[in-house]
């Protein structure tokens, strides 16, 4: 694992959502790096087994975080605040459930951000996303400014609640002084990936149907639409750059230019696992955009050339050994 920065030695961390997919690899960073880690997750998505090989070496709470006074309790005294609690699903959940994921999530942040208000805290990481850019934005898409348009359609709820946290939370900064970071991630995957049926995200989605021989396997939509992947450790590696070295209200992209289409990323899989793939497109199905891909000009800049350190085909590799530990009966 490539050190962190030491800037986080010694340091008071929470991360919230620690026991999600990227928060546990966060963890991973920080603990390595002699940070002192109060992980919090209400394990509502999560699964405490993420962390369970930092026990000892981390606290962790299971908490609610929507629930009134708990934040403020977890913060007190505590340095730098990493917002990663959301509630997020894959497109096909999204696209039927806009009113709920922006109200939860616009509670969940308005809480969290009066907490590390009232704990005066030294900094802030708030965890934005690529959804709140409308679908008409340029490809690579730069840091444009957060009312441009409506957030993408297909995550119009979720986009919305992310959008309305860049905008409180830069309100935090200018009222309070606190230092905050503001990131807008792609896509991430990773081997800890927690399946969720029909609602799983596109990587393990493929990765299952291919490992299980769907014949001809159903790729949604055109096939033609485009993606950046980043791996989570990768994701957790530019949060904790853009925390350090541009805590100033101002939203940085964390993905990059390079995509792969979605028949593209299913022929790559079928690679990897030995498959000789069929594949028939369903334009029926959500696609969301067709291009998605993250101008990464400032992100390199203010992180000093950040780059990813696990390519997509090796991703792919750890996928497959994903999916035979999630499901040995059939692999
Ligand atoms: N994974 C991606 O591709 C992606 C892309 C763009 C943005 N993001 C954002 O990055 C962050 C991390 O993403 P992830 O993939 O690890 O998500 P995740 O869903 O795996 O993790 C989120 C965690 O938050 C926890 N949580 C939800 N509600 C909570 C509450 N009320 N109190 C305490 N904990 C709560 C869940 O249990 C879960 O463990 C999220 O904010 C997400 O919106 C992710």
């Amino acid at each position: 694992m490539n050190p962190i920065s030491p800037y986080w030695k010694d340091r008071k961390v929470v991360v919230t959502g620690a026991a999600g997919l990227v928060g546990s690899h966060l963890c991973d960073l920080l603990v390595e790096g002699g940070a002192d880690v109060l992980a919090v997750d209400d394990l509502s998505k999560g699964v405490f087994e993420r962390l369970a090989h930092l026990e000892g070496r981390l606290r962790f709470a299971r908490a609610d975080l929507c629930v009134p006074g708990a934040a403020e309790q977890l913060f007190q005294g505590q340095q730098v605040i990493l917002h990663l609690a959301s509630r997020a699903y894959g497109i096909a959940y999204s696209v039927g459930h806009h009113e709920e994921m922006l109200r939860f999530n616009v509670d969940l942040n308005r809480k969290v951000l009066a907490a590390c208000a009232a704990a005066r805290v030294e900094r802030v990481l708030a965890v934005s996303s690529s959804c709140v850019y409308p679908d008409d934005a340029p490809c690579p898409t730069p840091e444009l400014p957060v009312n441009t348009g409506e957030p993408e359609k297909a995550n119009r709820g979720y986009g919305q609640a992310k959008r309305e946290l860049e905008i409180e939370a830069t309100r935090l900064a200018r009222d309070t002084g606190i230092g905050v970071a503001i990131v807008r991630p792609c896509n991430a995957y990773s081997g800890r990936y927690k399946w969720e049926g029909e609602y799983s995200h596109v990587i393990p989605m493929l990765v299952k149907r291919v490992m299980e021989g769907e014949e001809p396997l159903v790729v949604w939509g055109t096939g033609r639409q485009r993606r950046n992947f980043l791996h989570a450790v990768d994701f957790s590696r530019c949060f904790l750059a853009v925390t350090e070295h541009h805590a100033k209200a101002d939203p940085v992209n964390v993905g990059y230019e390079e995509t792969v289409t979605m028949e593209e990323l299913a022929r790559a899989i079928g690679e990897a696992a030995g498959r000789k793939l069929t594949i028939r497109f369903d334009p029926s199905k959500p696609e969301g955009r067709l291009v998605k891909s993250a101008d990464s000009t400032k992100l390199r800049r203010v992180t000093g050339g950040i780059t990813p350190t696990i390519p997509l085909g090796e991703g792919i590799r750890e996928m497959i050994e994903w999916y035979s530990r999630t499901f040995p009966a059939q692999a």
